[in-house]
C-alpha cells in the first residue's frame, strides 16, 4: 500500500515536539478558565514511561496471570516474539494471526472482525449493529447478543473477536463508523460495551474493545498521499484532559472494568502522537489509571515504529508486517534484535507475552479453543492456507454452521431496538386487514446483486441492514421488509403492491393514489474509509436521505393521507422536509437491524411487538445543529490535519441543550402503542466514606526465564518451510545491524527514548487508578433513586425510564444520562423503577489534582422518558 510510511523508531520523538501540555493542563495557552474546553493545533501528548507491567490485585485476572506467567516462563525469546507479532496480511485464515509455538503445540492465535458477527464467515449470523441495538437500552439483550456473537466466533475457531466499538463514540453524526459503536452518550455506550464484553468473553472468546481513542472520522485517519497536498501524516484529534475523561475515555473505562481482554489502538494521532505509540494514553491512562491488565493490539497497519511503540505500551502488532505484504516487520526479527541489543528489556517482552496469555486464560480459551475451520479469503472448501503466498493447498473451509437458534434473538433484538417517532391517531399498529397496502422504496427490497453482492457491503443497493467496511459480516440471508409485509398482507387476503424504483415517479404517484396505507422505506448509509460509496469516503457527506428519499416521500404523501415512513440509517438523518406533514401518520426508525430486518419491522408495524426503543442520539433540524463538522479537506498545509475537539463534552444532546437548539426528536425519545406516567420520585442517601486516592508503589517488573545472548541461536532454522512474505522471529545474520535491515539501526537509546523508559523498578501507583476501570471507590453508591411508572394505556408495553443528573457547574451539561432500565408493564399497572448514583456519576475530572472530584455546585437528579421529558426532579444533597 503506497501510503505506508517506513517510519523509523525516531518517529515518536519527531511527532511529539514539545509545545503545550494539552493533556495535563489548560488546553489553549490563553485558556486560564476551564470553561473553555478543547485543545489547540499542535497539541502535545507528554511522554509517560516505563510501560506498566501486569499487576493484578485479585480475582479473575490474578488467576489468569498466574497461569500466564507459568506458560510464558517456558518460552524462548523467539517464541515470545511469535506471540506478539502477526504473520502478515493474508498469511493465515483469519484477518490477523500470530505466529505459533510448535514446540508446545500452541496454535497461532486468530483475530477476526467484526463487532456484529464473524466477518467472512459463511453459516454465521448477521447481528443487529451496535448503534441500533443501543436503542433497546436493554442490558440483558446486549449481554445475550455478545454471548451469541462470542459463541459463533468460538465455533469458527476465533480467539479474539475484534469488537465491541466505543471509538468512534459519535462526536459528529457523519462519522463513517459511528454505527459500529453504540451511542454518543458515554453512559449508554459504557453500559452497552460492558455487557457486550461480558457476553463475548463468557462464550470463551477474547473481546477486543476498539478503537482507542478519538477515532472520530474516516477522512485522514491514516497517513497517506493526497493529490493536492502530497503526503500527510494522519489526522490529530486534539483534546483536553477533562473532555478525555468525562466523555471519550468513559466507556473504555467500563470495558476495562468488565474485563475486556484486549484493546485496539487506533489509526489517528491524539495530540499529535499516533494512537499505537502514544505513551501517555497507552501507558499512563489505559494501563496505569484504568489498570488494564490485557493486551493492546494495533489496528491493521496502525503501528509506525518498533522500539518506540513497544515502550509506548503496544503488546501485539497486526497484521504484523510494516505494510500489507511487505515481508518486513517493526517487530518479528526486529523485536528479537531489540531484546538482544538491550533496547527492549526482557521484562517488557515478558509483559507483552504475559498480557496476551492472561487474556487467553481469563476467558478460558485453554478449554474452549477449536481449530480454525473457515477462511477469510475464500469461501471454497479447498484452497490455500496461506492466501497471499498461494501455498498450503488443502481443506480450508469446513462450512461449520454456528448460527444455532440465534435468528430468533436477532429478530427480537431488532424489533426491540426499533424506535417509534410519530404515531398520529394511532396509525400504528396496522392489523394486516388494510384494504390496499403499498410499499415504496429501494430500501424495501433486495440488493439485485444479492445480500453479500458488494464487497464488505460497500454499496447501498436494496434494503440497508448494516453499514460498510470491516465491521460487517456476511448475511446468511436477509429478510427484506417487502417480503415480510407481503407475507403479512397476503396471509389475510389483502392487496399489496410495491414500487422499489425510487425515481419512477409516475408509478409511485399512481400506486400511492390507490393505497389505504403506504409504507415508505428510506435510508442513509456510511462505513469505513477504504471504500467510497456514492461519493461518500466512509464518512457521510451530508445528513440527508440517500437515493432521493425526500422526493420519494414527497411523491407518496402528495397522494396518500396515510403514509408511514420507515428509516434504515446509520444515525441521525434530516427529516425536516416531511416529518410534520399531516399525511405522514407514523415514523419508525429501524436503524441497521441485521439479517432479520423485514421480520423485525413487521413485528412492530403489525403490533406483535409494542415498540419500546429510544433514540440513542438526537435528530436535529439541520446539520449545523450538531456542532463542529468533520474535516474533509486538509486544514494544516503539508502537516497532519488538526481536529480540535473544542466543543469539549458537549456533543449530541449536551450540545443541543447548551446552545438552546430545539431538536426534532431528542436523545432518549421514543413512543409506544401505550402511554406511561411518571410519579413518586424517592431518593435514598447512603453513607459513603471519603475518597482515598490510590497510593504506594507497584512491584518491580518480573522477568520470566532467561535467554541466550548468542546471536547464532536466533538464525533461520534450515528445516523450516518458508511461507512467502510471512513474518518470522528469526534473523538472517549474526550481525544485528545487518539482520535488522534498518538504515537507522543503532541510534543510541538516549537519543530517542525518554528517560525512565527501560526502568523496571517499582513505580508509583496512579491516584485515580487502583483496579480495572479506575479507582474502585468511583463505584461507591451515594444515592438510590426510585420512581413509579404506570402504564396508562390499554396494551402491555415496555418503557425505559431514564435518570439524568445536573452537576451544577458552569462547564457542566444541562443534564447528563446516568442510568436507565427497560421495564415491561401491563396496562393499568405500575412498576417501581430504581437506579443508583455512584461517585463517578457525581464527579468531574480535576485536571490539577489529576483525579475525580465532586464539586460544590448544587446537584439535581431528574427522571423521565427522554433527555427533554423529565417530569420528576430532586436535589441531591451530598
Ligand atoms: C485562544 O487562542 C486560540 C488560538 O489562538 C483562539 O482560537 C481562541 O479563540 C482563544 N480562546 C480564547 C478563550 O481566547
Ligand atoms: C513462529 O511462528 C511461525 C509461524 O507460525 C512458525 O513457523 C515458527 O516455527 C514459530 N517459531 C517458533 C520459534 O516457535
Ligand atoms: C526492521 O524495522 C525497520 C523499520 O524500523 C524496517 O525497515 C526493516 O525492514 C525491519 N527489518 C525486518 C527484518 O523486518
Ligand atoms: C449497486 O451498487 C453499486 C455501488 O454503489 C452501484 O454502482 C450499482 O449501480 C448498484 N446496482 C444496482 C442494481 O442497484
Ligand atoms: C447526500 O448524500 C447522498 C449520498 O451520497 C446523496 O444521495 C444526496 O443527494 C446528498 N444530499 C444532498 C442534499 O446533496
Ligand atoms: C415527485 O418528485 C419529483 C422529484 O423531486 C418532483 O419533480 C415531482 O413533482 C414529485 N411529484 C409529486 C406528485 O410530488
Ligand atoms: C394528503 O393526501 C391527500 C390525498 O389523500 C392529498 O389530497 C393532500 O394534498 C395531501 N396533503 C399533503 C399535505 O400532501
Ligand atoms: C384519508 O382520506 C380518506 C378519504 O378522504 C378518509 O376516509 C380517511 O379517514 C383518511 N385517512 C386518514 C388517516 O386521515
Ligand atoms: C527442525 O529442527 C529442529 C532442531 O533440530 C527440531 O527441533 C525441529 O523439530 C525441526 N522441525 C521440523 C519441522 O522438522
Ligand atoms: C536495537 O534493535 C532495534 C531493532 O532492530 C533497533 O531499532 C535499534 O536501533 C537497536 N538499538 C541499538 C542501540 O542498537
Amino acid at each position: 500500500m503506497s501510503w505506508l510510511i517506513q517510519a523509523s523508531a525516531t518517529l515518536l520523538a519527531a511527532a511529539s515536539l514539545p509545545h503545550v501540555e494539552a493533556l495535563v493542563s489548560a488546553p489553549y495557552p490563553n485558556a486560564t478558565n476551564s470553561s473553555t474546553p478543547g485543545a489547540s493545533n499542535n497539541a502535545y501528548s507528554p511522554p509517560f514511561y516505563p510501560s506498566p507491567w501486569m499487576d493484578p490485585k485479585d480475582g479473575a485476572w490474578a488467576d489468569a496471570y498466574e497461569k500466564a506467567q507459568a506458560f510464558v516462563s517456558q518460552l524462548t525469546l523467539l517464541e515470545k516474539v511469535n506471540l506478539t507479532t502477526g504473520v502478515g496480511w493474508e498469511g493465515e485464515a483469519c484477518v490477523g494471526n500470530t505466529g505459533e509455538i510448535p514446540r508446545l503445540g500452541f496454535p497461532s492465535l486468530c483475530m477476526q472482525d467484526s463487532p456484529l458477527g464473524v466477518r467472512f464467515g459463511d453459516y454465521s449470523s448477521a447481528f443487529t449493529a451496535g448503534g441500533t441495538v443501543a436503542a433497546s437500552w436493554d442490558r440483558g439483550l446486549w449481554y445475550q447478543r455478545g454471548l451469541q456473537m462470542g459463541m459463533e466466533h468460538r465455533g469458527k475457531g476465533v480467539d479474539v473477536q475484534l469488537g465491541p466499538v466505543v471509538g468512534p463514540i459519535g462526536r459528529n453524526p457523519k462519522g463513517g463508523r459511528n454505527w459500529e459503536g453504540f451511542s454518543p452518550d458515554p453512559v449508554l455506550s459504557g453500559i452497552a460495551v460492558a455487557e457486550t464484553v461480558r457476553g463475548i468473553q463468557d462464550a470463551g472468546v477474547i473481546a477486543c474493545t476498539k478503537h482507542y481513542i478519538l477515532n472520530e472520522q474516516e477522512h485522514f485517519r491514516q497517513p497517506g498521499d493526497y493529490e493536492d497536498q502530497g503526503f500527510l501524516e494522519a489526522i490529530s484529534s486534539n483534546i483536553d484532559d477533562k473532555t478525555l475523561h468525562e466523555l471519550y475515555l468513559w466507556p473504555f473505562a467500563d470495558a476495562v472494568r468488565a474485563g475486556t481482554g484486549s484493546i485496539m489502538c487506533s489509526y489517528n494521532q491524539i495530540n499529535n502522537s499516533y494512537g499505537c505509540q502514544n505513551s501517555y494514553l497507552n501507558n499512563k491512562i489505559l494501563k496505569g489509571e484504568l489498570g488494564f491488565q490485557g493486551f493492546i493490539m494495533s489496528d491493521w497497519s496502525a503501528q509506525h515504529s518498533g522500539v518506540s511503540s513497544t515502550h509506548a505500551g503496544l503488546d501485539m502488532t497486526m497484521p504484523g508486517d510494516t505494510g500489507f505484504n511487505t515481508g518486513d516487520s517493526f517487530w518479528g526479527p526486529n523485536m528479537t534484535i531489540a531484546v538482544l541489543n538491550g533496547t527492549v528489556p526482557e521484562w517488557r517482552i515478558d509483559d507483552m507475552a504475559t498480557r496476551i496469555m492472561a487474556a487467553y486464560y481469563l476467558v478460558g480459551r485453554d478449554r474452549t479453543s477449536v481449530p480454525v475451520n473457515f477462511n477469510s479469503w475464500s469461501l471454497d472448501t479447498y484452497g490455500y492456507q496461506h492466501a497471499y503466498a498461494k501455498t498450503g493447498y488443502g481443506l480450508i473451509n469446513q462450512h461449520v454452521d454456528v448460527r444455532d437458534e440465534h435468528a430468533r434473538a436477532i429478530r427480537d433484538a431488532a424489533a426491540r431496538s426499533t424506535v417509534l417517532l410519530k404515531n398520529k391517531n394511532k396509525a400504528l399498529p396496522l392489523n394486516g386487514k388494510e384494504k390496499f397496502t403499498a410499499v415504496f422504496g429501494d430500501d424495501a427490497g433486495e440488493n439485485p446483486l444479492g445480500p453479500n453482492g458488494c464487497s464488505d457491503h460497500g454499496c447501498d443497493n436494496g434494503t440497508l441492514a448494516m453499514g460498510w467496511g470491516s465491521g460487517t459480516a456476511f448475511y446468511p440471508y436477509l429478510v427484506t421488509p417487502l417480503e415480510a409485509i407481503k407475507n403479512e398482507v397476503t396471509s389475510k387476503n389483502g392487496l399489496i403492491q410495491s414500487v422499489t424504483n425510487n425515481w419512477a415517479y409516475n408509478a409511485i404517484t399512481a400506486l400511492a393514489k390507490q393505497a389505504s396505507v403506504s409504507i415508505v422505506f428510506v435510508n442513509a448509509d456510511s462505513g469505513e474509509g477504504y471504500i467510497t460509496v456514492e461519493g461518500n469516503a466512509g464518512d457521510r457527506n451530508n445528513l440527508t436521505l440517500w437515493k432521493s428519499g425526500d422526493a420519494l416521500i414527497q411523491n407518496v404523501t402528495a397522494n396518500c393521507n396515510n403514509t408511514i415512513v420507515v428509516i434504515h440509517s446509520v444515525g441521525p438523518v434530516l427529516v425536516d422536509q416531511w416529518y410534520d406533514n399531516d399525511n405522514v401518520t407514523a415514523i419508525v426508525w429501524a436503524g441497521l437491524p441485521g439479517e432479520q430486518s423485514g421480520n423485525a419491522v413487521a413485528d412492530v408495524l403489525y403490533g406483535r411487538v409494542n415498540p419500546g426503543g429510544k433514540l440513542p442520539f438526537t435528530i436535529g433540524r439541520k446539520e449545523s445543529d450538531f456542532g463542529p463538522d468533520l474535516i474533509y479537506k486538509p486544514n494544516n498545509g503539508k502537516e497532519a490535519p488538526q481536529q480540535n475537539f473544542e466543543e469539549g463534552v458537549f456533543i449530541d444532546y449536551r450540545y443541543f441543550d447548551k446552545k438552546n437548539i430545539t431538536p426534532i426528536y431528542e436523545f432518549g425519545f421514543g413512543l409506544s402503542y401505550t402511554t406511561f406516567e411518571y410519579s413518586d420520585l424517592k431518593i435514598n442517601k447512603l453513607s459513603v466514606g471519603p475518597y482515598a486516592p490510590t497510593q504506594g508503589m507497584t512491584k518491580a517488573a518480573p522477568v520470566l526465564g532467561n535467554f541466550s545472548t548468542n546471536t547464532a541461536d536466533y538464525q533461520w532454522p534450515n528445516n523450516l518451510t518458508y511461507v512467502d512474505t510471512y513474518i518470522y522471529p528469526y534473523l538472517n545474520s549474526t550481525d544485528l545491524k545487518e539482520a535488522s535491515q534498518d538504515p537507522d539501526y543503532g541510534l543510541a537509546d538516549e537519543d530517542y527514548l525518554p528517560p525512565g523508559t527501560k526502568d523496571g523498578s517499582p513505580q508509583p501507583r496512579i491516584p485515580a487508578g487502583g483496579a480495572p476501570g479506575g479507582n474502585p471507590q468511583l463505584w461507591d453508591i451515594f444515592f438510590e433513586v426510585s420512581a413509579t411508572i404506570t402504564n396508562t394505556g390499554s396494551v402491555a408495553g415496555e418503557e425505559i425510564p431514564q435518570v439524568y443528573v445536573s452537576l451544577g457547574g458552569p462547564d457542566d451539561p444541562k443534564v447528563a444520562l446516568r442510568g436507565f432500565e427497560r421495564l415491561s408493564i401491563q396496562p393499568g399497572k405500575s412498576t417501581t423503577f430504581t437506579a443508583t448514583i455512584n461517585r463517578r456519576d457525581l464527579s468531574n475530572w480535576d485536571t490539577v489534582h489529576q483525579n475525580w472530584v465532586i464539586s460544590d455546585y448544587p446537584k439535581t437528579v431528574y427522571v423521565g422518558s427522554s433527555s427533554r421529558k423529565l417530569p420528576l426532579n430532586a436535589e441531591l444533597k451530598i
